[in-house]
């Protein structure tokens, strides 16, 4: 979308030679316009721009919380792009190094896979390749590691693509425990599908190990502001300097329900209208091709 608008807008250096320094170009002279080190609105789950909204906070202490506890089952449902990814790797980012993880992106894999992606990522040794071998190995990791003062931790992002029975290997890894305490602490993350599956009956006895559950919604409309200013600021600019009127917040609020990667690409596409018309103040009149634009994305 970015690149197909590139030849409208102003100052970008003529012939400069492949379409690639073309838009390197233009992304200089564009941050460089509105002051950016970088870009504000990038739809990646960077940590650098990690916003604490309510229920981003909220979520990201109950995972901490559940993980230190050593509460077994912490489940994060929320909409689609409403933050868990991000949440995710913040909650890595700031991890105490006595806390051991591995994270599973795709788990729509078989049980032996998975139980093998795990043990890779927790960096265990294990010579042989059955599930058994994995498990024995797994459990022997745990206990050592707890006589180190350690805890483990498996993130499982994408939960809601777990079926039945993957769900039913991964809740006997819970099993994995002391008289005391779990060894394994499992985090699921996934859309608000993951909570429909955990409801059926055949999974009462995982859903009855959830030990601390939390949902991510959309910001609200203060919120909304809060975030784009953050972004904004994150990036190297300013609130001051660029200006969102309240109507456009209003307005991109309302179209993106305040799911975070909507507003992200709906606010990168005010800010080319913006720069195309030589401006850092938008008004409802510089967002609204953006927002006709967006309609169907954020429908
Ligand atoms: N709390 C936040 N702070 C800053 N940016 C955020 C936050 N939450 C989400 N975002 C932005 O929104 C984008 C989408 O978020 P993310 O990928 O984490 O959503 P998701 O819930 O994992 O979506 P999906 O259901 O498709 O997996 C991120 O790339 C990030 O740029
Ligand atoms: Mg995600």
């Amino acid at each position: 979308m970015v690149e197909s608008g590139i030849s409208d807008y102003p100052q970008t250096a003529p012939g400069t030679g492949s379409h690639g320094s073309e838009t390197e170009n233009f992304l200089l002279l564009f941050n460089a316009f509105f002051g950016f080190s970088e870009q504000p609105f990038n739809n990646t789950p960077d940590p650098h721009f990690f916003f604490t909204s309510r229920r981003h906070c909220e979520a990201l202490l109950s995972i901490s919380f559940g993980v230190k506890q050593r509460r077994g089952f912490i489940v994060v449902t929320g909409e689609v792009g409403s933050g868990k990814t991000t949440l995710c790797r913040q909650f890595l980012h700031q991890l105490s190094p006595e806390i051991k993880t591995a994270v599973i992106l795709n788990p729509k894999i078989s049980g032996t896979h998975l139980l093998g992606s795990v043990i890779h990522d927790f960096g265990i040794e294990c010579r042989g390749r059955t599930k058994r071998d994995y498990f024995e190995a797994l459990n022997k990791f745990l206990i050592d590691g707890l006589g180190h003062e350690q805890n483990a931790c498996l993130i499982i992002d994408e939960a809601q693509g777990l079926n039945v029975r993957l769900l039913e290997e991964i809740r006997l890894l819970s099993n994995l425990e002391t008289s005391k305490q779990k060894l394994l602490q499992i985090v699921l993350l996934g859309q608000p599908e993951l909570r429909d599956l955990l409801k059926k009956t055949s999974l009462r006895q995982l859903r009855q190990r959830i030990g601390v559950y939390a949902h991510l919604q959309g910001l609200d409309l203060e919120e909304t502001q809060s975030y784009i200013h953050h972004r904004l600021t994150q990036a190297g600019s300013s609130p001051e300097q660029i200006w969102f009127a309240p109507q456009v917040v209003a307005k991109i609020h309302e179209v993106t329900r305040g799911i975070p990667r909507l507003v992200n690409t709906v606010c990168d596409r005010v800010l080319m209208a913006a720069y195309s018309q030589q401006t850092k103040e938008i008004t409802s009149d510089v967002a609204t091709c953006a927002f006709e634009e967006l309609a169907f994305i954020c429908a």
